[in-house]
């Protein structure tokens, strides 16, 4: 297969094909930490005024490409631009994180809420998309995302960040049929989102569950995990020839990476709760077809000195073992404290450390 690609390894590994060394992103990979991020944001003014531009955002996308030698690159957006497009009404306030002027706490309001046109109300991501990918010009592929419907919905109903669940738990609990109306317009949505992303140049995608993993086992499968199904069963997978792999992670859901490996998704996102080696081996035993594994260094590794985090990725590497299907990440997003000198060290490490796993 040709892919007009001068790095296409984090492809390669998710569609298990041969790669020279282990490919490496980061999740959140252009943000705080970087002080050249934080000066294009105070030239954007808010967050969400850097989302909107398609030039500053381009320009964020590729600063850690600049630093490092990463093997993707990932939209520069946020999960929560599809509620704000639904009419919630997303703001950032400093140090506390995403709220909702209008969070949903009806089942009229959640009946009512549209579903936006990408194209239209979600125009400034697609012009970000188009725009990233015309810079990178091929150097790396272009990661489009969306939240997971579970994920979403948490957002959406809380009205911001929570600890507790206390309202999408109490809706999902007591008025099931209209979490699953919620959801349902959620996976539509997405779906759309995510097409249109892949339409205007994302090469590959990922859904980003984080909350996932506060249900039971039961309401994960019913609540998140069946959502983020329908969501792969409608994507475009495949674009000018070219594959479009898709990634499911789920914070804290290794334990069900079996069942979620049925979902049709290329890649899997796991948490550094797991032990990666042992989840492969469980999807082999399975017999599951060849899924990749994405992740899963603890991000507070990026704390300790460069040896540290040298022996850290080589028990990760060690724990996957040889061949591809691996395709490195931390865990969760890179704390905003980190030095970016500790960043360099890891993704080195990570392609030097990685090609004894990978000869013949
Ligand atoms: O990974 C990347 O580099 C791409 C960009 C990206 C951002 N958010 C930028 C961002 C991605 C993929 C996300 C996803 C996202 N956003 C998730 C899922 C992944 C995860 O971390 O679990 C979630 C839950 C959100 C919602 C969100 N956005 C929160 C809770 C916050 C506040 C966090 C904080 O630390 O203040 C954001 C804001 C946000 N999104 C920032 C960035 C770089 C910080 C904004 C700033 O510059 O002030």
């Amino acid at each position: 297969m040709t892919r007009d690609l001068k790095n296409d390894r984090f492809i390669r590994a998710l569609c298990h094909e041969p790669v020279d060394c282990t490919p490496i992103w980061i999740m959140r990979q252009a943000g705080r930490y970087l002080p050249e991020y934080r000066a294009t944001r105070a030239k954007a003014g808010s967050f969400m005024d850097l989302c909107h531009s398609a030039d500053l955002a381009c320009e964020v996308t590729l600063q850690p490409l600049e630093r490092f030698d990463l093997d993707a690159a990932i939209l520069f957006s946020d999960i929560l631009t599809v509620p704000d497009a639904m009419g919630l009404g997303l703001s950032f306030a400093a140090g506390e994180g995403p709220v909702f002027a209008r969070p949903l706490r009806s089942r009229a309001a959640i009946e009512q809420l549209p579903i936006p046109d990408p194209e239209n109300e979600l125009r400034y991501v697609m012009d970000a998309v188009s725009t990233i990918r015309r810079a990178l010009d091929g150097r790396v592929p272009l990661i489009g995302f969306s939240g997971s419907p579970w994920t979403l919905a948490t957002y959406m109903v809380e009205g911001g960040a929570t600890k507790e669940f206390a309202h999408i738990k109490g809706l999902m609990y007591s008025d099931p049929a209209t979490a699953h109306l919620l959801l349902d317009k959620l996976s539509h949505a997405v779906t759309d989102y995510l097409n249109a992303q892949v339409r205007n140049g994302a090469q590959a995608l990922m859904v980003f569950d984080t909350w996932g993993g506060v249900l039971s086992p039961e309401k994960y499968e019913a609540f998140s995990l069946r959502y983020m199904e329908k969501i792969v069963d409608g994507l475009i997978r495949n674009q000018d020839g070219q594959r479009i792999p898709v990634i499911l992670f789920t914070k804290g859901g290794g334990q069900w990476a079996s069942r979620i490996a049925q979902s049709g998704a290329d890649g899997i996102g796991l948490d550094w709760t797991v032990d990666i080696g042992t989840v492969r081996r469980s999807l082999d035993q399975a017999g599951d077809r060849k899924i990749a594994l994405q992740g899963n260094l603890d991000p507070s590794v990026l704390y300790a000195t460069d040896d540290v985090i040298e022996q850290e990725v080589a028990r990760v590497l060690a724990s996957y073992g040889h061949g591809s299907g691996h395709v490195f990440n931390l865990g969760h997003g890179i704390h905003q404290h980190i030095d970016p000198a500790r960043v360099k060290t890891l993704v080195d490490a990570v392609h030097r450390l990685s090609r004894p796993y990978h000869s013949a």
